[in-house]
């Protein structure tokens, strides 16, 4: 699994955090017991002088020293059985002042052996379905609430096909895709009219992979076009790491919706960055979903022969049809 720099290091904040948290408590808990039973505080004294005398010992290699060790490891016990008596006597759990760990696993440190712990990947998970849920609707947008009945079943000679019958094709492609999602899947281009459900089956695509485990990120067409603009020409706002970091997720990231393509402006600027962001993600191998507006004759007209040529050999076309479902609900709400 990669992990994204930003993500990360959040989650390492959040990891962190709870660490401070623990001792924090563990600093109160052990002033109040220490306060109320002194006797705890002689005896857990008197066992970091014996564990001190330990480590000395191992320094001078001295010929009983595991005669000693076994002699202080008996003290340790016995002081530990008492500590534990004393506390419980006072009302508290036994192990009420050793350190607090939310993964004993790790202990707190989100990492095993160096690698990462499952507290870790847990809370990776969480934070990056987040993120996206913040760039996309994911909560309505699921395959599970893909509705077939917004798509009639009138024969259209142009498809040779109706609506209904091609989206059905469209929805079971994309269920299919997200379920077997992998480093060899293809790359998809969702062409058609606006409210066709381009952005929603897409997005619960996005869903599916990224709960699998994948780096999803989302984000439209203008504000990819934007990032690259505000790196090359530095117009202040976001910071240029910040900019920096986002393009390295674009770039990155196992799956990228580029949503609403043809919708940003056009200018010989962006159409090299779309070429260097959609060819860049051939030779890494992420997986890019496109969604677009614009007829095969328009994204040629737009968009530069490399371009065109790497989205009509690199990506399977998926066409949308039917009518605006954003009319239909709007109609059906006021019957
Ligand atoms: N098959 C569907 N079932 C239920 N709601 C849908 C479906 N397709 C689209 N919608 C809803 O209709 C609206 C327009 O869909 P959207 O995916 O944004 O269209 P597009 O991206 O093709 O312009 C959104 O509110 C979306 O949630
Ligand atoms: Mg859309
Ligand atoms: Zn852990």
């Amino acid at each position: 699994m990669a992990y994204d720099g930003k993500i990360l290091a959040r989650v390492r904040d959040i990891i962190a955090e709870r660490k401070n948290d623990n001792v924090s408590e563990l600093n109160l808990r052990r002033a109040e017991v220490f306060a109320r039973i002194p006797a705890v505080m002689e005896i857990e004294a008197e066992i970091t002088g014996l564990m001190a005398g330990i480590a000395t010992a191992a320094l001078n290699k001295s010929a009983d020293a595991g005669e000693y060790v076994a002699q202080v490891k008996a003290k340790c016990e016995a002081l530990l059985e008492r500590r534990s008596e004393l506390l419980k006597a006072g009302g508290y759990p036994e192990n009420y002042t050793d350190e607090i760990f939310d993964c004993p696993l790790c202990r707190d440190s989100g990492y095993v052996l160096g690698k990462p712990c499952s507290c870790l990947k847990a809370l990776y998970q969480a934070e990056a379905a987040r993120e996206l849920s913040q760039m996309l609707n994911i909560s309505g947008q699921c395959f599970e609430a893909f509705d077939l009945s917004y798509y009639d079943e009138i024969y259209d000679p142009a498809w040779h096909d109706s609506p209904k019958a091609m989206m059905s094709c469209a929805f079971n492609i994309c269920r299919d895709y997200a379920a077997d999602f992998r480093p060899s899947s293809v790359n998809l281009l969702f062409r058609g009219g606006t409210g066709l459900g381009k952005t929603f089956l897409a997005a619960s695509i996005a869903k599916v992979v990224s709960e699998k485990g994948f780096s999803v990120v989302y984000d439209t067409a203008v504000s990819v076009m934007e990032a690259f603009e505000l790196q090359k020409f530095d117009r202040g706002g976001e910071s240029a790491a910040e900019i920096a970091s986002r393009i390295r997720r674009y770039l990155d990231c196992k799956l990228l919706i580029l949503d609403d393509l043809g919708t940003e402006m056009t200018t010989s600027f962006t159409q090299s960055a779309l070429y260097s962001l959609i060819n860049g993600r051939l030779l890494s191998g992420g997986k890019t979903i496109i969604t677009t507006n614009l007829s095969e004759e328009e994204l040629r007209r737009r968009y530069t022969p490399q371009t065109v040529s790497r989205l009509e050999g690199e990506y399977i076309a998926l066409n949308f049809a039917g009518k605006d479902i954003r009319a239909i609900k709007r109609e059906r709400g006021l019957k």
